[in-house]
């Protein structure tokens, strides 16, 4: 196994799921975060996820005690240096993204292969941030990172065969199944995904269906886990909205531009699980 290292840049949402598989698979792990706040606030929710899973008899005890052994937490980005994959989960903003990988490429050594989890930037303009844009990769993680089995591995045409190579074994040894795509905004799942969830906004603000008929419609009659506007809601609405801007800037096709009504709650702050509010009421449990 090339990767045997293993850096995550931000432990928010995905990168917590990701540094959390990836030192349960037993690979040692770095995490690092802005502030010790955010890094406290991140490693909690990963201990929390874990605590539930033992609660649950899912994750067995001694599973809590290898994470902890094989995951550190850091603010340094320069701790990152010894390792063989640096996956960065921060926030979605260009700028920022290129002075991580700018800063990370003058200390990491030369086989190090940087990937990002952007569900929508390109990973070819990201890759040209750095000076071995062929160790340059999509590897693209789904919510909840422990639980959704897929990572989407994205190649750009510049990438090295190996890499993409090393990348897809380390998804497979951390209990992932792969599916390989080329750069293209959404890769396969949110290309599909997303006009899914904003026809579902569509036709609830036609008034065609209710909320809930709408996603039982989907839950009962096609299997799915949740239904579409509950799914909206639990990747964020803020997140759904920024997506299907970037798609439809880079498709200009109708069926990727966001419904008027997914625009308006967005500026209303109502954002879906995250803020309490979206097309539920996340404040009582299970949402209203
Ligand atoms: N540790 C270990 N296992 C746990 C656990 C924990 N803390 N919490 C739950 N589990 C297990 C449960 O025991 C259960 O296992 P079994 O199936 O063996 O019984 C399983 O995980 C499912 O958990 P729950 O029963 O509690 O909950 P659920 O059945 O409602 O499933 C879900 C939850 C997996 C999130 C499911 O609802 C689902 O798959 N939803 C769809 C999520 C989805 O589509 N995500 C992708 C979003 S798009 C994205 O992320 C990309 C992007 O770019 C926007």
């Amino acid at each position: 196994m090339a990767i045997q290292r293993v850096g995550v840049i931000g432990c928010g949402l995905m990168g917590s799921g990701i540094a959390q598989v990836s030192a349960q698979a037993g690979f040692p792990t770095l995490v690092r975060e802005v502030s010790p706040n955010a890094l406290e606030k991140g490693l909690g929710s990963i201990y929390k996820f874990l605590q539930a899973g033992v609660d649950k008899g899912k994750v067995p005890p001694y599973e809590l005690d290898k994470v902890k052994k094989n995951l550190t937490g850091t603010v340094k980005l320069e701790d990152l240096t010894d390792c063989d994959l640096i996956v960065e989960a921060a926030p979605e903003n260009l700028p920022l993204k290129k002075e991580l990988f700018g800063a990370l490429e003058a200390i990491v050594k030369p086989g190090a292969i940087f990937a990002s989890n952007t569900s929508s930037l390109s990973i070819t303009e990201m890759s040209n941030f750095c000076k071995r844009p062929e160790r340059f990769l999509g590897l693209h993680f789904f919510n909840p990172v422990p639980l959704m089995k897929l990572v989407e591995v994205v190649k750009t045409v510049r990438s090295d065969a190996a890499a993409v190579a090393d990348a897809n074994a380390w998804c497979m040894a951390i209990g992932k199944t792969v599916v390989n795509c080329g750069d293209s905004t959404g890769f396969v799942v949110n290309r599909l995904l997303v006009p899914y969830m904003l026809d579902a906004v569509r036709v609830y603000e036609q008034g065609l269906a209710s909320r809930d008929d709408i996603d039982n419609a989907m839950k009962l009659g096609c299997g799915y886990p949740m239904g579409p506007l509950f799914l909206t809601d639990y990747v964020g609405l803020d997140t759904t909205y920024y997506i299907s801007e970037i798609m439809f800037d880079e498709f200009k096709e109708p069926r990727f531009a966001a419904p008027p009504l997914l625009k308006r709650m967005v500026l209303a702050g109502q954002h879906g699980r995250k803020t309490g509010r979206g097309f539920y009421d996340w404040s009582a449990n299970p949402p209203k």
